[in-house]
């Protein structure tokens, strides 16, 4: 059989080998090949795309999130590292937040809500946290993937339901007094950042999962009013949200404004904080209803 010698030149290029021979990254990464005619076509066409631009976690088809590898399409966004960071920090304070329940100093935290799930990297993470879970998209082709991860990832887990909807529409919570917490990264992304989308090498990736209004804000706003007017009399007692850095201090003054015509339990008050990534970037909006 005829093979043709092929040099790996980078390591985006050594990444794609590794998952299109099932190759070790040594076996690959300044290692002169010898390649079929096929394996080289095929090795020549995603390299093209990868040198055009294109993600190569698009080409590789899963990503690392939290230690587990989620499959990813075209029809998700790609996982960011500042998502990573957030969750993290939200596992620490739930697994200390167990155990004050546990020892009877809190109300446990038994449902997760959350909307704009994409391909499941943040509700499939803390799901094994809750007894009850609902993810949600308005994207068909999103909600295969996280199915997808679901399957592959949580199958034993009872109770992860998924649901194709608008935010928080069609959402039932398990009791009228279930104790949830909503997490989200929506599009938050202002509209005039599209012109830059491939300067800012999003051009790939679904405007669904990106971009939300003139200020970032519409599906936020959007949430805020459907949370106030369905749930009033059982808000989250958390809620995080992941924002864009240039506009999270308004989502947090519109929330502000809002929650404030709501009645809490007596001594019951919202506590407001803004956690930075790890790029130092203002990027997530924690909310906690506190008792004194
Ligand atoms: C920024 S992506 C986040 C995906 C995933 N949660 C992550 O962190 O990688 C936003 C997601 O929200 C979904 N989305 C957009 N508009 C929505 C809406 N009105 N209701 C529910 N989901 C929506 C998009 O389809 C996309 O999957």
């Amino acid at each position: 059989m005829t093979t043709i010698d092929f040099c790996v030149k980078n390591f985006g290029q050594a990444r794609l080998l590794t998952k299109l021979l099932s190759l070790p990254i040594n076996r690959v990464l300044g290692q002169q090949l010898k390649l079929t005619s096929s394996q080289f076509d095929l090795i020549q066409s995603q390299i093209a795309l990868l040198d055009s631009g294109y993600p190569l976690d698009y080409l590789l088809g899963s990503v690392n999130f939290c230690n587990q590898e989620f499959v990813i399409s075209k029809d998700v966004l790609i996982p960011r590292p500042a998502t990573e960071f957030w969750v993290n920090e939200l596992i620490l304070q739930l697994e200390d937040f167990k155990a004050e329940a546990e020892s009877h100093t809190a109300e446990p935290l038994t449902t997760l809500v959350e909307v704009g799930t994409g391909s499941g990297i943040i509700g499939l993470t803390l799901a094994p946290l809750f007894d009850y879970n609902i993810l949600t998209d308005i994207s068909r082709k999103a909600l295969e993937v996280a199915k997808n991860n679901q399957i592959r990832l949580c199958p034993k887990h009872p109770h992860i339901e998924f649901i194709q909807t608008d935010l928080l529409d069609n959402i039932i919570l398990p009791t009228t007094n279930t104790n949830w917490i909503l997490v989200a990264n929506l599009p938050y992304v202002p509209i005039g950042d599209l012109i830059n989308k491939e300067k800012n090498r999003v051009s790939a990736e679904p405007e669904i999962a990106l971009y939300s209004g003139t200020d970032g804000l519409d599906l936020t706003r959007k949430l805020i009013h459907q949370l106030v007017s369905k749930y009033s009399g059982n808000m989250p007692s958390q809620i995080w949200l992941e924002l864009d850095p240039r506009n999270i201090y308004e989502a947090k003054k519109i929330i502000q404004t809002t929650f404030q015509t709501l009645t809490l339990k007596p001594g019951t008050k919202w506590i407001y904080n803004i956690l930075t990534d790890e790029d130092d970037f203002a990027r997530v909006l924690v909310i906690k209803q506190f008792t004194n």
